[in-house]
């Protein structure tokens, strides 16, 4: 998805111009991955630019940094301050936000601890992550023969710059068969996530989502639809998932915070039970941009308005 520049970048608490938002080849995260980050959208509501739950994004930003011992020089507050002077510096309303925090420039070697930390910034528009017919039409999943992370080896919980080359081998192979997306099992064969995304499974009016232990990133939009599907009275299980319970699915959908929700039209050649969105999908659908668009009093306090 081509990126479409903006104005400003926030590098250590200087905006600078876009394409001035470099760093030296030899810094830790470019040699070893070693930066974590996020994933936030900020969209236009009646109340102005609202970021999407950006409390909580920056609470697994500073989760991530403890797991991977990475020190943010900056606090929460200080971050969500400096994500919307971003915003607001770019003129922007509806846009993805890239915060990172990494390890920069100063000795070589896996040890990370002697070179400081970093943090960028960055916020520009961008539309719907697979495509902007795949929210109404879905997409084609496929699952993938490259396994997601054993939590021992590399823990899926961060959100860190360097377990995306996992993503990628799976995003590939998905693309190269002719698929949009991939889905990944956990080692143990259950499934995982999308190579940036959660899943749930609708069987019988029931949603199913695979847990934690099954080594999936703890999804943002994932835990909001969890909470909008129990108040629409629905029943929701987090609980391990196989293969078979997505080829048998009545629905299925992909969630995450670039692609939002995304119905699943067939897997691995199988079309699921609605061919393309199935009712509560939409449903959903509905429930989640109302929400993220500040149309819904219930939610309101998920959107953090930009001022
Ligand atoms: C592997 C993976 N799973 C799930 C998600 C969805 O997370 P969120 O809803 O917080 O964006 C993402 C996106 O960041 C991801 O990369």
């Amino acid at each position: 998805v081509p990126i479409t520049p903006a104005r400003k970048i926030w590098m250590d608490g200087d905006l600078v111009p876009w394409d001035e938002a470099k760093i030296h080849v030899l810094s830790h995260v470019v040699q070893y991955g070693t930066g974590v980050f996020e994933g936030i959208r900020c969209y236009q509501t009646p109340r102005g630019p609202a970021v999407f739950r950006l409390t909580d994004h920056l609470r697994r930003l500073f989760r991530s940094a403890v797991i991977y011992r990475t020190t943010i020089p900056y606090s929460l507050d200080e971050l969500h301050t400096a994500i919307k002077d971003t915003i607001r510096a770019n003129g922007l309303s509806e846009c993805y936000i890239r915060p990172l925090a990494y390890q920069g420039y100063g000795e070589m070697g896996v040890n990370l601890f002697p070179t400081p930390a970093k943090v960028t910034i960055a916020a520009w528009p961008w539309g719907s992550y697979l495509g902007k017919d795949s929210v109404e039409n879905g997409v084609r999943v496929k699952v993938s023969s490259w396994r997601r992370h054993d939590p021992n080896i590399v823990p899926p919980a961060a959100k860190a710059t360097g377990q995306y080359i996992n993503s990628a081998l799976a995003k590939a192979e998905a693309l190269e068969a002719g698929y949009e997306e991939a889905v990944m099992l956990s080692p143990l064969g259950h499934i995982a996530d999308g190579s940036g995304e959660n899943l749930f499974v609708i069987r019988d009016g029931e949603l199913l989502t695979p847990p934690e232990s099954a080594g999936i990133l703890l999804g943002i939009t994932r835990d909001t639809l969890i909470r909008i599907a129990r108040d629409h009275g629905y029943k929701v299980q987090q609980r391990n998932l196989v293969r078979s319970d997505l080829y048998t699915a009545d629905e299925a959908f992909l969630c995450g915070t670039a692609a939002e929700v995304v119905p699943v039209r067939d897997v691995d050649g199988r079309v699921l039970g609605t061919n393309g969105r199935g009712p509560i999908t939409k449903e959903l659908q509905e429930a989640f941009f109302a929400a993220v668009r500040g149309e819904s009093e219930q939610y309101a306090a998920w959107n953090e308005l930009v001022g």
